[in-house]
C-alpha cells in the first residue's frame, strides 16, 4: 500500500525535474486539486511536470521504490474525478502538460505520433495541416489532452463513424508503475502478435500505467460535408430518421445528436453565436452531419433529398440545412454548448448512459418518468450522441426550486436510472469513464469475473498500488 512521501523522496523527485518541473506553491497547485465539475477537492505535496518520457520514467521509478501514490493529470476536463488526488495530502500529481510535441506525421501511412500533453485540438490541427483528419471530436477539445483522452477512452460526437478513442490508436508509449517504458509505437494496420497490451492501458484511467505518447490513426480529410438541424416530434421519430439516413448515406453519416427542445431553449437564451432552430415546431431536434472524401458527392443535395423524403413521410416536422460553414459551426456550437448552458442555469443531476440504439426511445420515456417521480424539482434534459445510443440523461433544477432538496434526490435517482439502463442491456458509463465517481457502482454492478480479472491485471501491472489509487477499482491490488 502507498504511504506518505518522505522529505527525502520529495527531494529526489524534485531533483529529476528541476525547479521548472515542479509546483509546490499553493496558488500554482490549486488548479490540480479540483475536478472540472467541482465534485472533488484533494490535496498534494507536489505537482510534477516532466518534460519528456525519460523524466517521467525516473519519477515513477522513485515513486515505486518509495511507495508514493501518483495521480496522472491531463487537461482536467473529465466528469468522474479521475485526475483529482484524494484529500490525504500524500498523493503526488504527475501532469503531462509539458509533453506537447507532435513527434511525427506520416501522410502515406495515415498516422501521427503525439505526446500525452498535446491538446486534442493541437492534434486535429496538426493532422489538418497535413491534409489529414484526426476525427475524435469533443466539446472540450481545446483543453482535453491526448493522454487523458486515451486514458479515459473518450467518445464525443464522431463515434458513430470513427469509433471511440481506443479505435483510433495504432500504438502507445507508456511508463509503467516501476518506471519501465513500454514503447509500442508502430503504425501497423495488421499486427497480430499476442495480447493487445495497449488496449489495456487505454481506458484504464492511469491505473495500469501512464500514457506518455501515442501513434494515432488519421483519415483522409473530408472534401465535402453537409449539416442540418431537423425537428422531430419524438425520440421514436429521431430513430426512424437515423435509419433513413443510414440507408441513404451509409458511413458518410458522421454525426447524429439529439437535443430536447428545452435544451435548445436554455442554450439559445444564454450562449451567444449558436444556431436557433426554435422557429421549427418540434419537441426534439436532431443535428445531422454527413461527410465524405470527394467534392463531387453533393452531400448537401443528398441530405436535402433525404430530409425531404423524411418530411414527406412525416418522420420530421421540418429541417434547416446549413448553407455555409458559418451556419454549420453555429449548429455544432448549439449542441456543444448545452453542458455550459446547463451549468449556467443551475444545479443538475447527470447520468452518462448508453443502451442499444433501438432502445433510446424507451430509455427516454422511462427515464423521464423516473425524473418526474424521483427528482420532481428537476426538468429532464436528455441529449447527446443518439447515433451511438449514448445520452447525457440529466435533470436540471427548476428555476427557483430548492437546490439542497434537489441534490438529496441524486442517489435514489441514480440507482433507479442505472437499474433501468441495466434492464435495457446498457452501460452506466457510456463515455465519461469510472474515475472515483462511479467506482463503487461499477464494483457492485459489473460481472464479478470481469472485476476479478481487472484486479488481477492491476496486481500484475501495479503490484504496489501506487497508480491512481481509488480510481476505476475500489480497493488497491
Ligand atoms: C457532451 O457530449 O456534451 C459531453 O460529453 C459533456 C456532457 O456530458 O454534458
Ligand atoms: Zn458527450
Amino acid at each position: 500500500m502507498p504511504r506518505p512521501p518522505s522529505a527525502a523522496a520529495l527531494a529526489d523527485l524534485q531533483a529529476v525535474v528541476g525547479a521548472a518541473g515542479c509546483l509546490t506553491d499553493a496558488a500554482a497547485v490549486a488548479p490540480f486539486l479540483a475536478d472540472h465539475r467541482r465534485l472533488y477537492r484533494g490535496a498534494t505535496p507536489l505537482v510534477l511536470l516532466p518534460k519528456n518520457t525519460g523524466e517521467a520514467s525516473r519519477l515513477l521509478a522513485i515513486c515505486h521504490r518509495e511507495l508514493c501514490a501518483v495521480v496522472p493529470h491531463g487537461g482536467n476536463t473529465g466528469y468522474c474525478g479521475g485526475a483529482t488526488p484524494d484529500s490525504s495530502g500524500t498523493q503526488i500529481v504527475l501532469a503531462l502538460q509539458r509533453m506537447q510535441r507532435i513527434r511525427s506525421i506520416d501522410r502515406m501511412n495515415l498516422s501521427l505520433i503525439a505526446e500525452a500533453g498535446c491538446t486534442l485540438s493541437a492534434v486535429q490541427e496538426a493532422a489538418q495541416q497535413a491534409d489529414r483528419l484526426f476525427p475524435l471530436s469533443l466539446g472540450s477539445e481545446g483543453t482535453a489532452q491526448i493522454g487523458g483522452v486515451l486514458s479515459t477512452n473518450a467518445g464525443g460526437t464522431a463515434v458513430l463513424r470513427y469509433g471511440m478513442a481506443r479505435d483510433l490508436v495504432f500504438g502507445l508509449e507508456a511508463v509503467l508503475a516501476d518506471g519501465r517504458v513500454l514503447s509500442v509505437l508502430k503504425a501497423l494496420r495488421k499486427d497480430n502478435t499476442g495480447y493487445d497490451i495497449k488496449s489495456l492501458l487505454i481506458g484504464a484511467e492511469g491505473t495500469l500505467g501512464i500514457i506518455t505518447a501515442a501513434n494515432l490513426k488519421l483519415f483522409p480529410q473530408p472534401q465535402d460535408a453537409a449539416t442540418a438541424l431537423a425537428g422531430v416530434d419524438s425520440p421514436a421519430a429521431a430513430l426512424a430518421l437515423l435509419q433513413r439516413l443510414r440507408d441513404a448515406t451509409g458511413d458518410m453519416l458522421t454525426g447524429f445528436e439529439l437535443m430536447p427542445r428545452f435544451a435548445v431553449e436554455i442554450t439559445a437564451l444564454q450562449i451567444a453565436g449558436v444556431a436557433n432552430p426554435l422557429a421549427l415546431s418540434a419537441a426534439w431536434f436532431v443535428l445531422v452531419e454527413l461527410a465524405g472524401p470527394g467534392e463531387d458527392l453533393n452531400l448537401r443535395t443528398r441530405l436535402e433529398a433525404t430530409l425531404a423524403a423524411a418530411h414527406e413521410a412525416e418522420v420530421i416536422t421540418d429541417a434547416t440545412v446549413a448553407m455555409s460553414m458559418t451556419q454549420a459551426e453555429a449548429m455544432w456550437k448549439l449542441r456543444e454548448s448545452i453542458p455550459e448552458a446547463q451549468t449556467r442555469r443551475g444545479a443538475s443531476l447527470k447520468h452518462d448512459v448508453s443502451v442499444p440504439v433501438s432502445l433510446v426511445p424507451e430509455l427516454i420515456q422511462r427515464g423521464g418518468e423516473l425524473i418526474a417521480r424521483l427528482a420532481p424539482l428537476g426538468d429532464m434534459i436528455a441529449y447527446g450522441h443518439m447515433g451511438d445510443g449514448n445520452l447525457h440523461f440529466n435533470a436540471s433544477l427548476k428555476v427557483g426550486a430548492a437546490v439542497a432538496e434537489f441534490r438529496r434526490c441524486a442517489p435514489v435517482l441514480e440507482q433507479a436510472m442505472f437499474d433501468l439502463v441495466e434492464s435495457l442491456g446498457g452501460s452506466i458509463s457510456a463515455e465519461h469513464g469510472i474515475g472515483q465517481l462511479k467506482a463503487a457502482e461499477f464494483a457492485r454492478r459489473a460481472d464479478p469475473v470481469e472485476i476479478a480479472l481487472m484486479h488481477a491485471l492491476k496486481r500484475t501491472l501495479d503490484p504496489r498500488g501506487i497508480l491512481n489509487p481509488g480510481k476505476v477499482l475500489l480497493s488497491g491490488p
